[in-house]
Order: C-alpha cells, then sequence, then structure tokens
C-alpha cells in the first residue's frame, strides 16, 4: 500500500475499478486521523449532522439497519444506540476503517462486514433501515449502488444519507469546488504532508450528480422522497428517500 503522501486521487478517479482501488488505499492511509479530520473539516459540526440523521429516522422495535461506507462506525453506533433491540450492520471496503469501528463498539447486536456497497451479498428485501455518510460519493458506480439499496430495503423502509453536495448552478459549483480544494489542501498539507488527500472531495463531488440529478435518480429508482437538510449552504446535504411500497 502507498504510503500517503504519494497518493494521487485526481489520477484514480476516471474508471469505477480505479476508484475502488485508491478508496481503500485513500481510506486505509488515512483511517487512524479520520475521526479527528471530519471534525476539523467540518468545523465541529458533522457529529451534530449524524445525530439529527439518526434522531429523524422512524420508531422501530427490531429493525435490521445497514449502514454503508460505515467507516470508523459513527452512525453504525448511533444506530445501535437508536434501536437496541435491533440488528444493525455496518459494511465498508476498508478493513483498517472497520477494525477502528469494531475497538469503538461496545454493543452485542452490532456487526462491522467488509464488503462493497455496489454489492453488498445482503439478502434482498431484509433491511428496515438504512444510512450512509459520505458514501454515495465515494461509490465506484453509483447507478449500481441506488439499485443495490433498493433490493436490500423492504418496501416502505428508508434510507438517509449525508454527503457533500452541489447546486446545479455552474458557477457556484465552481466557487465551491475553489473552497473545498483550499481547505481540504491546507488540512490534507497539515496532516499528511499531502494536499491531495482532502482535496478528493473536491474531485470527487465534480464527478457526482448535483442535488437535482441525485434526487432524481432516487426517484427514477421507485423511491418517494421525503425530506432534504442543508449544512453551509448547500455545501453539504442530509436527505432520505423511501422505497415505495408496492
Ligand atoms: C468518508 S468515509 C465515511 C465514513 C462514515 N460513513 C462517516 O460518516 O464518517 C467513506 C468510507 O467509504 C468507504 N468506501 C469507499 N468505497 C466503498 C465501497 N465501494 N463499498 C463500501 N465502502 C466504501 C471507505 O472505505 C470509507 O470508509
Amino acid at each position: 500500500m502507498k504510503p500517503a503522501f504519494f497518493i494521487k486521487p485526481r489520477e484514480y478517479l476516471k474508471t469505477p475499478e480505479r476508484k475502488r482501488i485508491l478508496n481503500e488505499a485513500l481510506f486505509s492511509a488515512l483511517a487512524q486521523k479520520y475521526g479527528i479530520i471530519n471534525r476539523i473539516l467540518s468545523l465541529n459540526r458533522d457529529q451534530a449532522w449524524k445525530r439529527r440523521l439518526i434522531h429523524e429516522l422512524p420508531i422501530h422495535a427490531s429493525p435490521v439497519c445497514v449502514d454503508l461506507a460505515c467507516g470508523t462506525g459513527d452512525l453504525t453506533l448511533l444506530l445501535a444506540k437508536k434501536y437496541p433491540q435491533g440488528r444493525i450492520i455496518g459494511l465498508d471496503l476498508t478493513e483498517p476503517m472497520l477494525a477502528i469501528a469494531r475497538a469503538r463498539c461496545p454493543f452485542a447486536h452490532v456487526e462491522f462486514v467488509r464488503g462493497d456497497m455496489g454489492n453488498t451479498q445482503l439478502k434482498s428485501e431484509s433491511v428496515d433501515v438504512l444510512t450512509g455518510g459520505y458514501a454515495l460519493r465515494n461509490s465506484a458506480d453509483l447507478p449500481e449502488v441506488v439499485h443495490e439499496i433498493h433490493h436490500l430495503l423492504k418496501p416502505g423502509a428508508i434510507a438517509s444519507f449525508l454527503d457533500f453536495s452541489k447546486p446545479s448552478n455552474r458557477v457556484l459549483q465552481e466557487i465551491e469546488y475553489f473552497l473545498l480544494r483550499t481547505w481540504g489542501g491546507f488540512w490534507g498539507f497539515m496532516m499528511h504532508r499531502n494536499p491531495d488527500l482532502y482535496t478528493y472531495i473536491a474531485d470527487s463531488l465534480q464527478q457526482h450528480p448535483d442535488r437535482r440529478q441525485l434526487h432524481d435518480l432516487f426517484k427514477a429508482a421507485d423511491f418517494d422522497f421525503m425530506r432534504t437538510h442543508l449544512y453551509y449552504g448547500g455545501i453539504l446535504e442530509a436527505f432520505s428517500v423511501r422505497k415505495k411500497a408496492s
């Protein structure tokens, strides 16, 4: 595996397979510092956004929950607290992220598994609640992941996501990429001596659909759109969708 200061994300974003390889190398390299860098990059708002996302999920006695691209387990652990009788699965591609998640987890009803969010190998129509924190933008093949989410959820079940987001307006997009590259580049250099590590956020967002296109992708895949919350003027978004009941 390459040391953190060698990874050049932009070179890897061209094909799904290379993006998957990049993601595993990138998140392995920054796993130990992931928690602190998340707090710094979000100006310490990340935990509050995640708590709100989980707070707004429906009451369930014993749901099956899947946290896609669970990383070090922030949303997985909040799901476990909200649903103490549930079965909670955190799934991620990167073993060093999962190792930290497992070490943080005091709950017996949680399991962390290594897997690809585009092909989870979990049972069809078995999931009541699905979450993804900074997950969809990192997917190697977004339509494949949306299809997988539809495949996993029971009819009427909910999926909620938090991620960087962008408006449809091209000028505003360019301003946002500039801000994210500057902010990410500064902290990439400070934490890892590699400004490119966190400019990955802007690079991956550039390839990602804008907010409206992303919502439309879910609507076209047979989901009802439920709600959205924008943070920092829309630089981040939390949104929820529901799989149509029939
Ligand atoms: C920015 S982190 C998000 C972690 C966590 N969900 C959070 O909210 O803090 C992105 C995570 O996506 C994972 N990831 C990237 N590509 C993936 C894939 N194809 N399947 C599953 N996980 C993936 C990475 O390993 C990483 O842990």
